[in-house]
């Protein structure tokens, strides 16, 4: 599975991929916005940044929600570098805009999937990626993870290639969970992704070895 980071945060973004274990960035206007970078420019020198601290895909939202807009806003994201993923919100003219870009071989992310419908649109439409919001339905008392599995049961009965990307991934359950039903990938916080790291048998255990080696150095 691969791991995205869901952040427009330059440290977070940069101790992730120093951990070695990062597949890509996703961002969204709220999350741009939560680091304080707001206009057209400085969003655009943000993924420029974000593009040249890591290796895989970063994924650039549109704003615009008609077809051309889409269409002209990604196509500038897209030339930007070759590591920009358009991210489209999952509405009708989004899922027109994806087989734009889809026909074009460039890469797209639809977003704001919260049902099993929406995905196999968006795989129709050849999305790179589909963006199921987990959390998100977590929230409103919805098993958002049984999306997950049911996405991809639909994907795997016709070899649709979309990229399940499990998002609005909150903790550490979560990613492990989606590790089992199969998502390709799965996006969310540093804190999340850190999680994997902890057991408190691994920090007793090390404490044990170094004592002993000093008992007999
Ligand atoms: O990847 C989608 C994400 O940015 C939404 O996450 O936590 O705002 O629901 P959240």
């Amino acid at each position: 599975m691969k791991f995205f980071i869901d952040t427009a945060n330059l440290d977070q973004i940069k101790e992730a991929q120093a951990l070695g274990i990062l597949d890509g960035v996703t961002t969204n206007p709220s999350l741009m916005a939560k680091e304080g970078i707001t206009g057209k420019e400085n969003i655009i020198n943000h993924y420029k940044t974000i593009c040249n601290i890591v290796d895989g895909d970063v994924s650039a939202e549109v704003i615009a929600t008609d077809f051309e807009g889409m269409v002209r806003e990604g196509e500038a994201l897209a030339k930007l570098d070759s590591q920009i993923v358009v991210k489209l919100p999952m509405i009708a003219d989004g899922i027109k805009a994806c087989k734009y870009f889809s026909d074009k071989g460039i890469k797209t992310n639809v977003t704001l999937v919260f049902s099993a419908g929406q995905a196999l649109l968006a795989a129709k439409a050849g999305a790179t990626y589909v963006s199921p919001f987990i959390g998100r339905l977590d929230d409103v008392s919805t098993d958002g993870l049984s999306l997950i599995s049911e996405i991809r049961l639909i994907y795997d009965n016709y070899g649709y290639e979309t990229g399940i990307l499990a998002a609005s991934v909150r903790h550490t359950m979560h990613i492990i969970d989606c590790a089992k039903i199969g998502a390709d990938v799965m996006t969310g916080p540093l804190s999340a992704i850190k999680g994997l790291l902890k057991h408190p048998l691994t920090d007793i255990g090390l404490a044990k070895f170094l004592e002993d080696y000093k008992k007999g150095n």
